[in-house]
């Protein structure tokens, strides 16, 4: 439907696969605040019938995400930590325009461009990794994300102009490439 304008290179691969138990650990994290962020738009919207039905289903898959992801750190013996800021959100976050018509468009389409990353770096480590237990989930969140990446955007489209909404996806797009080139390197999702 769209494509981020800039690729995750293999020294974050590299990253994350050298540390995996911190790659974890962030990762509950972000799946945790994506259950989080669809609550909080279908809080913020309850009017929006098609929003809602989509968000909630969205915040139980984010959850369900979370709660393989906390299963996988607990087999490592491993414990939940307390949640850190996320650069890379927040950056994003600034992006969000004034107006509360301007504002919503701008939370979906940065939903789905949030989700288009979650897809290809997850779609990478599921590349990377050994068969087994961890590959499959890796894939099934990937193909996961992506879905996720469709209903934000699709979502923008029920409830705005067609147009407005390629437009500022366009915009986006080039300040999240910017925002995820400048990112230091780390065993994190983002
Ligand atoms: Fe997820
Ligand atoms: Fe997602």
């Amino acid at each position: 439907m769209f494509k981020l304008l800039y690729n995750t290179n293999t020294a974050w691969l590299d990253a994350v696969m050298n540390d995996f138990n911190a790659f974890l650990l962030d990762h509950a994290a972000a799946e945790k605040k994506a259950s989080g962020m669809a609550m909080s738009m279908l809080s913020h919207y309850p009017d929006r019938t098609l929003l809602v039905q989509q968000m909630v289903e969205i915040a139980i898959e984010e959850l369900a995400h979370f709660r393989e992801v906390v299963k996988l750190l607990h087999q490592r013996n491993l414990t939940t930590g307390a949640d850190e800021k996320d650069a890379y959100v927040n950056q994003l976050r600034q992006q969000f325009r004034k107006g509360s018509e301007l504002y919503m468009l701008d939370r979906l389409i940065l939903g789905g461009i949030i989700e288009a990353r979650g897809y290809e770096r997850f779609s990478m480590i599921a590349e990377a990794l050994e068969a087994g237990v961890e590959k499959k989930f890796y894939q099934s969140i990937a193909s996961s994300e992506a879905k996720h990446k469709d209903t934000f955007i699709e979502l923008a489209k029920h409830y705005f102009d067609h147009q407005q909404v390629k437009e500022r996806l366009d915009e986006l797009l080039l300040i999240e490439a910017q925002i995820t080139s400048e990112l230091p390197i780390r065993a994190a999702l983002h």
